[in-house]
């Protein structure tokens, strides 16, 4: 007798097991929860190796715009791959960096001209911080060395971002490592609380810590319009009017960490933009390759990037990572701005989200569903769950129904990449209003 053959998402699944250690894991619960091999990736889609397909609800963790495999990004890669592929930054240019290096400035909030290259979000985040102290440091003012961050706030892992962190589970093991930042009042309606009501007490909080302790104070950190990670809780714009003043008023950067909502994810093409400021600070990552090839950048304005402009070798910002201004990915952004202005995406996504709305009425109006909510191009909601595993069921439910969908705690959200038609929208929320009937 032979045995039955062994499906190739069987043997993928048994070796990534054996020997790769996932992000964001407790390995042991791969045990039993499913753990998906992918052997294709295209448009929304992704597709394992039986065959069976998953419709991307969260854009491959927020940083697909475009669709996988997208045949202009990857001829793009292809044609610089030929060109220049990767050159040390330090001493050496190339034209993606200039190329990519202006266009953001262009686009970006006024005055943030100096574009300083890295290779993920948290790189970003520290590159930030550090150039924010520095400056301070530089300028005479080595006091003004903390970092304000907002309650529920997500930076990144790596040891600075994460101390601008407040999420317990991912700092909690780490404390040893972090030097201690000051977190403040989250703009964030609470209970009941209106946007606008919220905006007001987060803002006369933060006034009042400026005015007492700004001589100690680099910067004031903030995710603007959504804070991802911590359940995509979403706030008015007026704070981050007030927080500029604010920072203005007593000489505090302001850095605006875009990672998330960055490249039209809040509706705009930085979320800065529907608050109409300019921070001092932007870190930019995710979606700016579309979700294709690791990048981030941090842009800087004149007057930091002045105090950094000197005679003295330790005054500047002797900051690297090996694949800084790396020329594929650089290229690939490119790509990226040249679909955004051809398809005039951020005023098409308009009418798109819209019709998501119409499309998930029905879902919106479900009895576990609560704070239904959007920004953009970003939709989430709370569920109303008895379920301790709330996240972990739903999001092998969803994989029963083809469709890609990770909760954090009993948030919903959806954020797919902007090409997703609206019979697949409406596939995702027809099959989160089917799993929500099962509670
Ligand atoms: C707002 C924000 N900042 C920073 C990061 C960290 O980016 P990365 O995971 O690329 O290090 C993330 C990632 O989700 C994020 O949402």
């Amino acid at each position: 007798m032979t045995a039955a053959p062994m499906s190739a998402n069987t043997d993928w699944l048994s070796r990534s097991r054996a020997a790769v250690w996932h992000p964001c894991t407790q390995m042991k619960l791969h045990a039993t929860l499913p753990l998906v091999p992918i052997a294709h990736a295209e448009g929304a889609w992704l597709t394992d190796f039986d065959g069976n397909r998953y419709l991307d609800g969260i854009s491959s963790w927020w940083v697909n715009l475009f669709g996988h495999a997208n045949p202009r990004i990857a001829a793009a890669i292809g044609a610089q791959l030929a060109e220049v592929d990767h050159v040390m930054l330090a001493g050496f240019t190339h034209r993606p960096a200039v190329e990519l290096a202006e266009r953001l400035a262009a686009l970006a909030p006024r005055g943030l001209g100096h574009a300083f290259f890295a290779s993920d979000g948290a790189s970003a985040v520290e590159i930030a911080l550090k150039m924010s102290v520095h400056c301070w440091r530089n300028r005479g003012h080595p006091q003004k060395c903390r970092i304000l961050h907002l309650e529920g706030s997500y930076h990144g892992e790596t040891a600075g971002a994460l101390a601008v962190t407040d999420i317990a589970l991912f700092r909690g093991a780490y404390a040893p490592l972090l030097t201690a930042q000051t977190r403040i009042d989250s703009p964030v309606p609470r209970d009941g609380e209106s946007r606008e009501a919220a905006s007001q007490r987060a803002a006369d909080s933060l006034a009042r810590h400026l005015a007492t302790h700004h001589a100690s104070l680099a910067a004031l950190i903030v995710e603007p319009l959504v804070q991802g990670a911590s359940g995509m809780r979403m706030y008015d714009a007026g704070y981050l009017r007030r927080a500029r003043e604010l920072c203005s008023r007593y000489d505090v950067h302001l850095v605006a960490d875009e990672i998330m909502t960055g490249f039209g994810r809040t509706g705009s093409m930085f979320a800065c933009g529907e608050a109409a400021i300019a921070p001092d600070l932007i870190c930019l990552s995710k979606g700016i390759t579309g979700g294709v090839l690791p990048l981030s950048v941090v842009l800087a304005s004149d007057a930091i990037y002045a105090a950094f402009y000197a005679d003295s070798v330790a005054q500047a910002f002797l900051h690297s990572h090996s694949y800084t201004g790396n020329a594929l990915a650089c290229r690939a952004a490119l790509t990226v701005l040249d679909l955004f202005e051809e398809g005039n995406v951020i005023v098409a996504n308009r009418a798109t989200a819209g019709r998501w709305e119409a499309l998930a009425q029905a879902l919106a109006a479900h009895p576990r569903v609560r704070d239904w909510r959007r920004c953009g191009m970003i939709v989430a909601f709370d569920v109303d769950t008895p379920r301790a595993d709330f996240a972990q069921w739903f999001f092998g439910e969803a994989l029963a129904r083809g469709i890609l969908l990770r909760p954090i705690g009993n948030t919903v959200y959806f954020m797919p990449p902007y090409i997703v038609t609206d019979d697949e929208f409406a596939m995702l929320a027809q099959g989160t209003a089917e799993i929500l009937d099962r509670l």
